[in-house]
Formats: structure tokens, sequence, C-alpha cells
């Protein structure tokens, strides 16, 4: 197979400019903070060259390049992030660190489709991804361009599924890489992973809005490559799975897409994504991407709800799904612009509603991760309001891998997650879906005793 258009990530047509998202600065170059110098706010990527592109304007085309490379043994074709590279940021081939990230597959979720009432129902598992998390495929376009930079460290604040991902790109570039967590608030695989990738890891004693804040300062003075999701090369790697769940779909998008929202990148990335493909004729038509918060973590639902969207006041954020605890979202602003812009709609679930979605999805043979389950549970609510019709289509973006945060599903299994905290039926609820371990005696007549009343009880 000829490699010259498929195996090089060079392609004139996506090179890409910088653009702030409020005064609509273009500068040439980020700043260390990936802030606009003029006002402060965030940057975004554009692609000015795509309207007289003959290869991007042409949607057949691009759609059939993108299938062949399913077929080839380049490493960079293999990546289910690479293989859309025409609409990402330009980076030379060998500077791209791959772990063949993306590539995620699109389960129908049968259970969670009856518990809905809503018959088409699957679920993008991003949690298939190398390190476990959506993570990657951001981390893959923007580990590649701090080795692009000659960066020597790389360095985020995180909730644990952005460590895990820095680690492993910044191992693989042959980059060191600076972990900031807040003490005692992540789970222990993700801490796990930044250890085994050879991090060096600080937890602080405060929060993830309160690492953020040390690691702002820190690039100012320190020549680290900041690789959190203001990094708009993050924005743009995250872009392909919406790319990919479209073609998974034969180009026909669903009615809704609905995704957990924690500091709103993943969000702000899968909109863009829609707009630049609906922009390109690559689908006909927009999904409405809806965004689901714990009530716990909310900022984002009241700045809607409660103030049309005009301001964030920043919160303590109080949640179980530690991935998404969060109280002062970087992304807003572009969340919102995507919100807006498909017509999309914002929910807030509470800790018992995640926890029995997460088990229902669990059940039906897949799981995830706590914050992954919130979007189940913001899709019966959605159901419940009408904004979501039982005969329409829904995909459901599940973040994280159901190890990922294993100490949760089994104090939940246990009874032991809201130990009396659970009211009426959303506590019978809870209860109809644990599925506690049994010790028994070591002798065959207990096992079959126990064989037997789970038959009669199914
Ligand atoms: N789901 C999972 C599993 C996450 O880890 C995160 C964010 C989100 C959802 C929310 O995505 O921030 O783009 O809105 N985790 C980050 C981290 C913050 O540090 O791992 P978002």
């Amino acid at each position: 197979m000829s490699t010259t258009q498929t195996s090089t990530t060079q392609n004139v047509e996506s090179a890409a400019r910088l653009r702030c998202i409020a005064c609509k600065a273009t500068p040439d170059s980020a700043g260390k903070d990936f802030r606009c110098a003029a006002c402060g706010d965030l940057l975004e990527f554009f692609f000015p060259g795509w309207i007289s592109a003959p290869l991007i304007s042409d949607a057949a085309a691009l759609k059939a390049l993108w299938l062949q490379r399913r077929t080839s043994r380049e490493a960079l074709d293999q990546s289910g992030v690479w293989r859309f590279r025409e609409l990402l940021p330009h980076i030379p081939e060998e500077h791209a660190i791959t772990l063949r990230e993306g590539n995620t597959p699109l389960y129908h979720l049968p259970r969670c489709a009856r518990a809905t009432g809503v018959e088409n129902l699957h679920a993008k598992h991003q949690g298939m991804n190398p390190t476990a998390s959506f993570k990657d495929t951001g981390m893959t376009v923007a580990a590649s361009s701090a080795h692009q930079g000659k960066f020597k460290w790389v360095a985020c604040a995180s909730t644990g599924n952005t460590s895990a991902s820095m680690a492993a790109y910044a191992a693989r570039g042959d980059m060191h890489s600076l972990v900031l967590i807040p003490d005692g608030k992540i789970s222990w695989g993700k801490l796990s992973q930044a250890l085994d990738y050879g991090a060096l890891t600080c937890q602080l004693r405060t929060d993830f809005d309160g690492c953020v804040r040390i690691l702002n300062e820190l690039v100012r003075q320190k020549p680290v490559y900041l690789l959190n999701s203001v990094n708009p090369y993050r924005i743009e790697g995250q872009k392909t799975a919406a790319i990919e769940l479209m073609e998974q779909l034969g180009w026909e998008p669903p009615d809704h897409i609905i995704v957990p929202g924690g500091n709103l990148g993943n969000s702000s990335a899968i909109g863009k994504a829609l707009l630049e493909m609906r922009e390109l004729k690559l689908i006909s038509r927009l999904p409405k991407l809806s965004i689901i918060q714990a009530q716990g973590a909310n900022p984002f639902y009241r700045s809607v709800r409660e103030f049309g969207g005009k301001k964030l006041e920043p919160m303590t954020a109080d949640t179980l799904a530690t991935a998404i605890q969060i109280g002062n979202p970087a992304s807003w602003k572009k969340a919102l612009r995507v919100l807006q812009a498909t017509g999309g709609e914002v929910e807030q679930v509470t800790e018992v509603e995640m926890a029995i979605a997460k088990a229902e999805i669990g059940a039906d043979g897949i799981g995830c991760e706590p914050a992954s389950a919130v979007t189940l549970a913001g899709l019966k609510k959605l159901r419940r309001s009408g904004f979501v019709k039982p005969g329409e289509s829904v995909v459901l973006i599940l973040t994280g891998h159901q190890l990922k945060d294993s100490d949760f599903t089994i104090k939940f299994h246990r009874g032991d997650l809201f130990a009396g905290k659970a009211q009426g039926s959303e506590a019978a609820e809870a209860k109809s879906l644990e599925r506690a371990p049994i010790v028994l005696d070591a002798n065959l007549s207990a096992v079959i005793a126990a064989l037997d009343a789970a038959e009669r009880n199914s």
C-alpha cells in the first residue's frame, strides 16, 4: 500500500492557527499557560486552510482514506487518533508519540435501554483506551507537541486520569513528568498508574482546583510543558472520539450524545468535532450534546440554570466520583458554546443516582468508573423531563474503565457506600442491584445452597 499520503502527519491543509475564544486575537504561538496574552481567556485551534483544501472539502474521499488506514501496518494509521490527522494540527511524524489510542468500541446497552425506555441506546467506551480513560486521545497529540518543543518536563494537575495518561505518554516519549494530585482524593488505581509509569508524583494537601493554581504558577517559573486540557492540543486529540463515533454509526448522527462534565474539556472537544464535521459535510445534522454533572460538583449546571451561562461561580466540590470533583472548570465557556450550538441540555445527578446507574452499566457486562455513570443517570432525568424521547437514539460517552475505582464498586455491592444514607425507593433500587460476595465454608453443599437461593431470586 502506498503510504505517501497515509503515513505522515504532514499536511498543509491542516495548518492550524490559534485563536482566543473571547477577544478573537490570533497569536502565532501560545504562552506557557496557553491563555490569550491580550485578555487571559482560553485559546483554541482553527483551520483557515480547510476552505480551499481539495482533500478536506471532499467528504467522501476523507471517509475512504480514514477507512483505508484501518488496514495499514503504520503506527500512526493504527492509532484511532492519528488516523484522522487531516482534522488535527500538524505534528511531524518523528515527534508523534502513540500507544495506538482510540479505536474504542461502541456497545448497545440492552439492560440500560429497558431501564431508561430508550431502545436505541449505545455507549462509546473511552475507558478502553491504553491507560483506561479518554484522556489518551488528547494526550497523544499534546505530548507529541511537547516532544516537538523539545521539553524535558511535562506537568499536569489531575483528579487521576490525566496524570495516568500523561505519565504514560511522557515515558514513551522519553520525557519526565510531574503530577500534582489532591492528597487522598484520587483512586488508588489511578495513583498506581502514575507511579508505575515513573512520574514524579506530588500529593498536595488541597483539592484539584488548588493543584491547578499551583501548576499555573509553576509553569511561569520553570521550563515545564503544561498538559492540562487548557492546552488546545488536548482538545484537538479528544475531538477524534466523536469522529470515530460517527464513522462507527455509518456517518448517521444519533439524536443525542451525553457526556460527564468536570473540567469541561471533553464536552468542548466533542462539540468542536461535531461542529467541524458538519461544516465539512461529513455529517448532515448535529446531535444534541448534553452535559451531566454530579450534584456536589455542579458549577456548570448552576451557571447555565441560574445565570443563563453569563457567569460561573466556583465552588468547593464534593462527590464520590473523584474524577469530576472539580469546582472551577477551566473550559466552561467552550462547553457553553457547544451546548448552545447543538441545542443540548445540562443536568445534575445525586450520588445514589450515579451509583445505581454505574451498577446498571456493570450489569450490561460493560462497566465504567463512577464519573462515567452520571451519563446514564442524567439520561433518566432527560427522559423524565421529555428532552429525550423514547424513539430517539442516544450515545453515552463512558470516560473511564470499571477497574479505575474498584473501591467504589466493592463498597456499593457490600452495601457500605451509603450505609443508611439512601432513602425510600432509591435505597430499594440500589439494594436490588447489590451483589455482595458471600463467604462460605469450603464445602459443596454450601455452594449448591447459594446457587439454589440465587436461582429462586432470579
Ligand atoms: N470522566 C472521567 C473518568 C474523568 O477522569 C474526567 C476528568 C471527566 C469525566 C471529566 O472530563 O474534565 O474533560 O470535563 N478528569 C480530569 C483528570 C480532570 O484530571 O483526570 P472533563
